[in-house]
């Protein structure tokens, strides 16, 4: 089996589990990443920390929707407050502007933007064939209502949901799309939509955001039928091609379908060619059309040296691994000199057509994270500027319109560290402090790093040095506001994660 590493520029040589450990602070991975086995939380920690909050409620109300908790429920408040911010849908928004962007680039799919953010366990991850003990389940990655219900991870939950609804004519499932006509079964859609992680905290790392499925199906009889078969396995032979169609983009693509990256025994060679052929086509389009208004906007703009601004994006094709795709691969794009990964793609499993009662269709499918586009799109910086309803963000933006954002001064920002040592006795996982320090501070937070870590040669008892970075995004905060929220982080750390601090 093949691994892939999931980050954006940084890379973790650390291989744990299915998919590459990923524990340097690059640009937020869209793959479901593999960190338990390199930190495990323990149950007793999470247990100890809701017991110390008081606040283990017996029920949580998300959307409307009343959920019974249990052991796994580890959503805090902040994180369900965001599920109703609903940024899709404000028209003048950045990622509402992009996600009518790419839906107009594929007309005849149907449209899904309204898909609540609660799913079952089953959804996010069994129905895609996600192993039982996938280090993406863990409570460490995943925001658990309880353990059979989440906060999607990301929109691939709905693929089955919304193949079944199309082939069974699932009636109220359908006229939830926008432009049900286009594909009244559903054999075409994307779903945009939130999407929640535990992770950790930086400029371009954020616990929601935002992301676009695209699932293309074909009936096998149509493939077989179609001229255009031919050409797409004369094409999957030109390995190692690098072609320029565009000034904005340059597609790199040297990837080769083959043992480290197979096709399925339920395709045939010319199913799986033709699909292949069919999704980097659709996909190799949008993103040249996205760069090149990305393009468009810094030259208009009249700041050609921005930071961020770029003349041209090299867009590589490099192998991955999905549990629900084969072959698969991701997309990544250099920008400011990192290659960033801005979606996960592949050959749809079989077994999820054949769940969905339709062993005699094939398909494609991809997953896009909005956020990563959006920043190139529009010369957005930091990720949490998405988030702010500062109107100096706010009013630049406006419908169907792509524009450069002009960063506005920024407030100064300040750094506080907090020294501890580890409980004894007890794992730890980095994703606690990083909920712990946003349920705290709140967008207060800019970044939180490690900066030390050793164990006492004679104890052997664990130490950690974490840097807080504090900056308001939209006002000026005075020191002894950042020492009265520091003060509550290190009491919180105590309380809730049982470290002593140093
Ligand atoms: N859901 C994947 C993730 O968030 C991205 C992805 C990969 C989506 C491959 C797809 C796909 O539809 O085919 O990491």
């Amino acid at each position: 089996m093949q691994t892939a590493t999931l980050l954006l520029g940084l890379r973790s040589p650390t291989a744990c589990g299915l998919l590459k450990c990923t524990l340097a602070r690059g640009t937020q991975s869209l793959s479901l990443k593999a960190r338990r086995a390199c930190a495990p939380l323990s149950t007793s920690c999470t247990r100890r920390q809701s017991e110390a909050r008081g606040t283990s409620p017996k029920s949580l109300d998300v959307l409307g929707t009343t959920y019974a908790t249990d052991s796994w429920t580890n959503t805090p408040p902040a994180i369900l407050a965001k599920t109703g911010r609903d940024l899709l849908h404000q028209t003048s928004h950045p990622l509402a502007i992009l996600k009518e962007l790419i839906f107009k680039e594929f007309p005849t799919f149907a449209h899904y933007d309204s898909l609540s953010p609660v799913v079952s366990t089953y959804q996010n991850f069994d129905s895609l064939g996600f192993a039982q003990d996938h280090p993406g389940r863990s409570k460490t990655d995943t925001y658990y209502v309880n353990q059979s219900t989440l906060l999607r991870t990301h929109t691939s939950a709905h693929q089955l949901q919304l193949l079944a609804a199309g082939s069974r004519d699932e009636n109220g499932i359908l006229m939830q799309a926008k432009n049900s006509a286009a594909a009244p079964r559903n054999e075409r859609f994307l779903v945009a939509a939130d999407v929640y992680r535990r992770d950790e905290i930086d400029a371009s790392h954020y616990p929601v955001f935002h992301q676009m499925e695209g699932v293309c199906t074909f009936s096998r009889e149509e493939v077989r039928d179609t001229a255009r078969q031919a050409t797409a396995a004369k094409r999957q032979d030109k390995a190692g091609k690098v072609d320029c169609p565009d000034q904005a983009a340059q597609m790199i693509d040297t990837t080769v379908v083959g043992d480290g990256n197979p096709i399925q025994a339920a395709h045939s060679a010319e199913e799986a060619a033709f699909l292949v052929d069919n999704m980097k086509q659709a996909m190799n389009d949008m993103v040249v059309h996205i760069l090149t208004k990305a393009v468009a906007a810094q030259q208009s703009s009249g700041d050609a040296c921005a930071p961020g601004n770029q003349p041209q994006f090299p867009v590589r094709w490099i192998d991955a691994y999905f549990p629900f795709t084969s072959p698969s691969w991701e997309m990544e794009v250099l920008f400011q000199g990192e290659w960033l990964e801005i979606c996960g793609c592949g050959v749809m499993k079989q077994e999820i057509l054949n769940q969905a009662d339709m062993p005699d269709r094939i398909g494609w499918a991809f997953g896009f994270g909005l956020e990563r586009l959006a920043m190139l799109l529009f010369g957005v910086q930091d990720i949490r500027l998405f988030w702010s309803s500062d109107p100096r963000f706010a009013g630049q933006f406006s419908p169907g319109r792509i524009n450069s954002f002009r960063p506005f001064s920024r407030h100064p920002s300040c750094a506080k560290d907090v020294s501890f040592w580890l409980p004894s006795g007890s794992t730890f996982h980095e994703n606690d402090i990083m909920d712990l320090v946003r349920e705290t501070a709140g967008d207060l937070v800019e970044g939180v790093k490690l900066i030390d870590s050793f164990t006492h040669p004679k104890t052997g008892k664990g130490s950690r040095c974490y840097r807080i970075n504090y900056c308001s995004m939209d006002r000026n905060v005075t020191n002894e506001e950042i020492n009265g929220v520091q003060e509550l982080v290190r009491k919180r750390m105590v309380e809730q994660l049982g470290v002593t601090l140093r």
